[in-house]
Protein backbone atom coordinates (compact mmCIF):
# COMPACT_ATOMS: atom_id res chain seq x y z
CA UNK A 1 0.00 0.00 0.00
CA UNK A 2 1.34 3.20 -0.69
CA UNK A 3 2.31 5.33 2.00
CA UNK A 4 -0.11 8.68 3.08
CA UNK A 5 2.06 11.80 4.31
CA UNK A 6 -0.68 13.48 6.24
CA UNK A 7 1.08 17.15 6.79
CA UNK A 8 -2.27 18.63 8.94
CA UNK A 9 -5.46 17.21 11.12
CA UNK A 10 -7.54 17.13 8.35
CA UNK A 11 -5.39 14.95 5.79
CA UNK A 12 -5.11 12.31 8.90
CA UNK A 13 -9.12 12.47 9.69
CA UNK A 14 -9.04 11.13 5.80
CA UNK A 15 -6.50 8.71 6.30
CA UNK A 16 -8.59 7.18 9.66
CA UNK A 17 -9.32 3.37 9.37
CA UNK A 18 -12.05 1.23 11.27
CA UNK A 19 -8.97 -1.38 12.43
CA UNK A 20 -6.33 -1.15 15.51
CA UNK A 21 -4.33 1.96 14.99
CA UNK A 22 -0.61 1.30 16.20
CA UNK A 23 1.32 4.92 16.94
CA UNK A 24 5.02 5.29 16.68
CA UNK A 25 5.71 8.99 17.89
CA UNK A 26 9.41 10.38 16.95
CA UNK A 27 11.26 13.65 15.78
CA UNK A 28 11.89 12.36 12.72
CA UNK A 29 16.24 11.58 12.12
CA UNK A 30 14.76 8.19 11.87
CA UNK A 31 17.43 5.42 12.96
CA UNK A 32 17.25 1.81 12.97
CA UNK A 33 15.93 1.70 16.99
CA UNK A 34 12.66 3.54 14.89
CA UNK A 35 12.74 1.15 12.37
CA UNK A 36 12.28 -1.66 15.50
CA UNK A 37 9.23 0.36 16.87
CA UNK A 38 7.98 0.31 13.62
CA UNK A 39 8.37 -3.18 13.17
CA UNK A 40 6.95 -4.01 16.52
CA UNK A 41 3.56 -1.40 15.77
CA UNK A 42 3.36 -3.64 12.57
CA UNK A 43 2.74 -6.65 14.53
CA UNK A 44 0.33 -4.74 16.73
CA UNK A 45 -2.24 -3.31 14.18
CA UNK A 46 -4.18 -2.72 11.08
CA UNK A 47 -2.72 0.74 10.61
CA UNK A 48 0.56 2.26 11.87
CA UNK A 49 1.33 5.91 11.91
CA UNK A 50 4.50 7.44 12.10
CA UNK A 51 4.75 10.65 13.79
CA UNK A 52 7.55 13.27 12.77
CA UNK A 53 7.32 16.03 14.50
CA UNK A 54 10.27 17.91 16.22
CA UNK A 55 8.53 19.43 19.25
CA UNK A 56 9.42 23.56 20.35
CA UNK A 57 7.72 23.27 23.51
CA UNK A 58 10.42 19.93 25.11
CA UNK A 59 13.61 22.44 23.83
CA UNK A 60 14.66 24.92 26.81
CA UNK A 61 15.98 28.13 24.53
CA UNK A 62 19.54 26.96 25.28
CA UNK A 63 19.35 23.48 23.37
CA UNK A 64 19.26 22.31 20.27
CA UNK A 65 15.79 22.73 18.48
CA UNK A 66 17.03 24.69 15.20
CA UNK A 67 19.86 22.56 14.59
CA UNK A 68 17.84 19.23 15.47
CA UNK A 69 18.55 16.64 12.39
CA UNK A 70 15.48 17.59 9.96
CA UNK A 71 16.12 14.51 7.67
CA UNK A 72 12.12 14.00 5.94
CA UNK A 73 12.91 12.54 2.96
CA UNK A 74 15.15 10.01 4.04
CA UNK A 75 12.19 9.02 7.16
CA UNK A 76 9.54 8.61 4.28
CA UNK A 77 12.31 6.08 3.09
CA UNK A 78 12.64 4.39 6.07
CA UNK A 79 8.83 4.55 6.95
CA UNK A 80 8.10 2.43 3.68
CA UNK A 81 10.76 -0.10 3.69
CA UNK A 82 9.41 -0.91 7.56
CA UNK A 83 5.40 -0.81 6.05
CA UNK A 84 4.08 2.01 7.74
CA UNK A 85 0.76 2.84 6.25
CA UNK A 86 0.67 6.98 7.81
CA UNK A 87 3.46 9.31 8.27
CA UNK A 88 1.71 12.66 10.38
CA UNK A 89 4.17 15.34 9.89
CA UNK A 90 1.70 18.33 10.92
CA UNK A 91 3.85 22.07 11.17
CA UNK A 92 4.42 23.41 14.68
CA UNK A 93 1.87 26.28 13.33
CA UNK A 94 -0.90 23.49 12.79
CA UNK A 95 -0.11 21.46 15.97
CA UNK A 96 0.35 24.86 18.52
CA UNK A 97 -2.62 27.80 18.43
CA UNK A 98 -0.61 30.78 18.86
CA UNK A 99 -2.83 31.97 21.94
CA UNK A 100 -2.92 28.24 23.31
CA UNK A 101 -3.16 28.23 27.44
CA UNK A 102 -3.22 25.05 28.80
CA UNK A 103 -0.22 21.82 28.84
CA UNK A 104 0.30 19.38 30.97
CA UNK A 105 2.20 19.38 34.12
CA UNK A 106 4.78 16.18 34.67
CA UNK A 107 4.37 16.97 38.40
CA UNK A 108 7.24 16.36 40.66
CA UNK A 109 8.49 13.32 38.50
CA UNK A 110 9.25 15.55 35.69
CA UNK A 111 11.84 17.37 38.03
CA UNK A 112 13.96 15.26 39.37
CA UNK A 113 16.59 13.31 37.04
CA UNK A 114 16.79 14.24 33.19
CA UNK A 115 13.88 16.50 34.36
CA UNK A 116 16.15 18.44 36.79
CA UNK A 117 18.60 19.26 34.19
CA UNK A 118 16.28 19.78 31.38
CA UNK A 119 13.29 21.92 33.52
CA UNK A 120 10.03 21.97 31.24
CA UNK A 121 11.19 19.14 29.08
CA UNK A 122 8.69 16.39 30.04
CA UNK A 123 6.07 19.12 30.37
CA UNK A 124 6.60 19.74 26.89
CA UNK A 125 6.79 16.06 26.38
CA UNK A 126 3.34 15.10 27.60
CA UNK A 127 1.34 17.85 25.87
CA UNK A 128 2.55 17.00 22.50
CA UNK A 129 2.22 12.89 23.31
CA UNK A 130 -1.48 13.60 24.29
CA UNK A 131 -2.13 16.16 21.91
CA UNK A 132 -0.68 12.94 19.23
CA UNK A 133 -2.78 10.46 21.12
CA UNK A 134 -6.08 13.04 20.23
CA UNK A 135 -5.09 13.57 16.81
CA UNK A 136 -4.32 10.18 15.75
CA UNK A 137 -6.65 8.07 18.49
CA UNK A 138 -4.32 4.63 18.43
CA UNK A 139 -5.07 1.71 20.28
CA UNK A 140 -1.27 1.28 21.12
CA UNK A 141 1.75 3.70 21.34
CA UNK A 142 5.22 2.21 20.73
CA UNK A 143 7.87 3.51 22.30
CA UNK A 144 11.89 3.25 23.14
CA UNK A 145 13.16 2.36 26.53
CA UNK A 146 16.22 4.40 25.62
CA UNK A 147 14.23 7.73 27.02
CA UNK A 148 13.43 5.73 30.29
CA UNK A 149 11.78 8.43 32.38
CA UNK A 150 9.78 9.70 29.84
CA UNK A 151 8.55 6.16 28.70
CA UNK A 152 7.93 5.98 32.34
CA UNK A 153 6.03 9.74 32.50
CA UNK A 154 3.97 8.30 29.66
CA UNK A 155 2.48 5.59 31.76
CA UNK A 156 2.01 7.89 34.69
CA UNK A 157 -0.21 10.33 32.07
CA UNK A 158 -2.01 7.77 30.46
CA UNK A 159 -2.80 6.08 34.52
CA UNK A 160 -3.50 9.32 35.99
CA UNK A 161 -5.76 10.93 33.46
CA UNK A 162 -7.29 7.75 32.30
CA UNK A 163 -6.29 7.48 28.60
CA UNK A 164 -7.54 4.85 26.90
CA UNK A 165 -4.12 3.59 24.59
CA UNK A 166 -1.67 0.56 25.71
CA UNK A 167 1.64 1.81 26.05
CA UNK A 168 4.55 -0.64 24.96
CA UNK A 169 8.08 -0.06 25.68
CA UNK A 170 10.39 -1.02 23.34
CA UNK A 171 14.17 -2.18 23.73
CA UNK A 172 17.49 0.36 22.81
CA UNK A 173 18.97 -0.81 20.00
CA UNK A 174 22.44 -0.20 20.20
CA UNK A 175 25.74 -0.36 18.07
CA UNK A 176 27.55 -3.78 18.00
CA UNK A 177 30.41 -1.71 20.19
CA UNK A 178 27.51 -0.55 22.61
CA UNK A 179 26.91 2.81 21.68
CA UNK A 180 22.67 3.54 22.10
CA UNK A 181 21.38 5.01 18.98
CA UNK A 182 20.40 7.91 18.89
CA UNK A 183 18.98 10.88 16.33
CA UNK A 184 21.79 12.94 17.83
CA UNK A 185 24.95 10.45 17.60
CA UNK A 186 24.88 11.93 14.23
CA UNK A 187 26.77 15.13 15.83
CA UNK A 188 29.52 13.24 17.23
CA UNK A 189 33.09 13.15 15.54
CA UNK A 190 34.70 9.52 15.29
CA UNK A 191 36.92 11.02 18.86
CA UNK A 192 33.83 11.72 20.75
CA UNK A 193 32.03 9.02 19.64
CA UNK A 194 35.08 6.78 21.26
CA UNK A 195 34.58 9.06 24.57
CA UNK A 196 31.13 8.68 24.66
CA UNK A 197 31.38 4.45 24.08
CA UNK A 198 32.11 4.95 27.91
CA UNK A 199 28.26 5.46 28.81
CA UNK A 200 27.16 2.05 27.90
CA UNK A 201 30.46 0.64 29.29
CA UNK A 202 29.69 1.80 32.65
CA UNK A 203 26.34 1.02 32.21
CA UNK A 204 27.63 -2.57 31.94
CA UNK A 205 30.18 -2.37 34.64
CA UNK A 206 27.39 -1.35 36.72
CA UNK A 207 24.77 -4.01 35.84
CA UNK A 208 27.80 -6.99 36.97
CA UNK A 209 27.56 -5.51 40.23
CA UNK A 210 24.26 -6.22 42.95
CA UNK A 211 24.00 -3.66 45.52
CA UNK A 212 23.66 -0.12 45.39
CA UNK A 213 26.69 1.32 46.36
CA UNK A 214 29.26 -1.39 44.00
CA UNK A 215 26.57 -0.55 41.07
CA UNK A 216 27.05 3.24 41.18
CA UNK A 217 31.20 2.84 42.23
CA UNK A 218 31.50 0.47 39.03
CA UNK A 219 29.64 2.91 36.71
CA UNK A 220 31.27 5.77 38.41
CA UNK A 221 34.94 3.94 38.11
CA UNK A 222 34.22 3.98 33.97
CA UNK A 223 33.07 7.65 33.51
CA UNK A 224 35.85 8.94 35.44
CA UNK A 225 38.24 7.03 33.56
CA UNK A 226 36.91 8.56 29.89
CA UNK A 227 38.61 11.74 31.13
CA UNK A 228 37.74 15.30 31.04
CA UNK A 229 36.34 14.90 27.63
CA UNK A 230 33.24 13.29 29.21
CA UNK A 231 31.22 15.62 31.06
CA UNK A 232 29.07 13.86 33.51
CA UNK A 233 25.59 15.42 33.91
CA UNK A 234 24.26 12.46 36.10
CA UNK A 235 23.98 8.97 37.09
CA UNK A 236 21.52 7.59 38.86
CA UNK A 237 20.23 4.14 40.21
CA UNK A 238 16.55 4.93 40.22
CA UNK A 239 13.11 2.93 40.04
CA UNK A 240 12.47 2.42 37.06
CA UNK A 241 8.27 3.51 37.91
CA UNK A 242 8.70 6.85 39.86
CA UNK A 243 12.17 7.72 38.73
CA UNK A 244 13.18 7.88 43.13
CA UNK A 245 16.55 6.67 44.00
CA UNK A 246 16.94 3.46 45.27
CA UNK A 247 18.31 2.80 48.55
CA UNK A 248 21.23 0.00 49.44
CA UNK A 249 18.84 -2.59 50.72
CA UNK A 250 16.21 -2.39 48.34
CA UNK A 251 15.91 -5.58 46.36
CA UNK A 252 14.01 -5.56 42.85
CA UNK A 253 13.83 -4.44 39.68
CA UNK A 254 16.29 -0.96 38.73
CA UNK A 255 17.26 1.51 36.24
CA UNK A 256 21.05 2.27 36.16
CA UNK A 257 20.84 6.02 33.87
CA UNK A 258 23.38 8.09 32.63
CA UNK A 259 23.42 11.45 31.10
CA UNK A 260 27.04 13.22 30.09
CA UNK A 261 28.21 15.47 27.48
CA UNK A 262 30.15 14.61 24.61
CA UNK A 263 32.05 17.29 22.21
CA UNK A 264 29.18 19.44 22.99
CA UNK A 265 26.73 16.53 22.41
CA UNK A 266 24.40 15.63 25.24
CA UNK A 267 24.03 12.09 25.58
CA UNK A 268 21.80 9.71 27.45
CA UNK A 269 21.61 6.04 28.33
CA UNK A 270 20.30 3.43 30.80
CA UNK A 271 20.06 -0.31 32.14
CA UNK A 272 17.62 -1.52 34.08
CA UNK A 273 18.90 -4.29 36.21
CA UNK A 274 17.97 -6.41 39.73
CA UNK A 275 18.65 -4.94 42.55
CA UNK A 276 20.27 -7.35 45.80
CA UNK A 277 18.81 -10.28 43.66
CA UNK A 278 17.93 -13.15 46.38
O1 LIG B 1 11.16 10.53 22.05
C1 LIG B 1 10.89 11.42 21.21
O2 LIG B 1 11.35 11.38 20.06
C2 LIG B 1 10.02 12.59 21.61
O3 LIG B 1 10.26 12.97 22.92
C3 LIG B 1 8.52 12.33 21.38
C4 LIG B 1 8.01 11.19 22.23
C5 LIG B 1 8.28 12.01 19.90
C6 LIG B 1 7.71 13.58 21.73
O4 LIG B 1 8.09 14.67 20.97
Amino acid sequence: MELIVARNREDLVKARVAGEVALVPTMGALHEGHRSLIRLARARADQVVVSIFVNPLQFAPNEDFSRYPRTFDADLDVCRAEGADVVFHPSPADMYHPDRQVSLCSGEMGKIVEGASRPGHFDGVLTVVLKLFNLVQPHVAIFGQKDAQQLALIRRMVADLDVPIEIVGAPTVREPDGLALSSRNRYLSAGDRQVALALSRALRQGKAEATPSRIRAAAMAVLDAAGPELDLDYLALVDPATFAEMGESYAGPAVLAVAARVGGTRLIDNVTLTLNPA
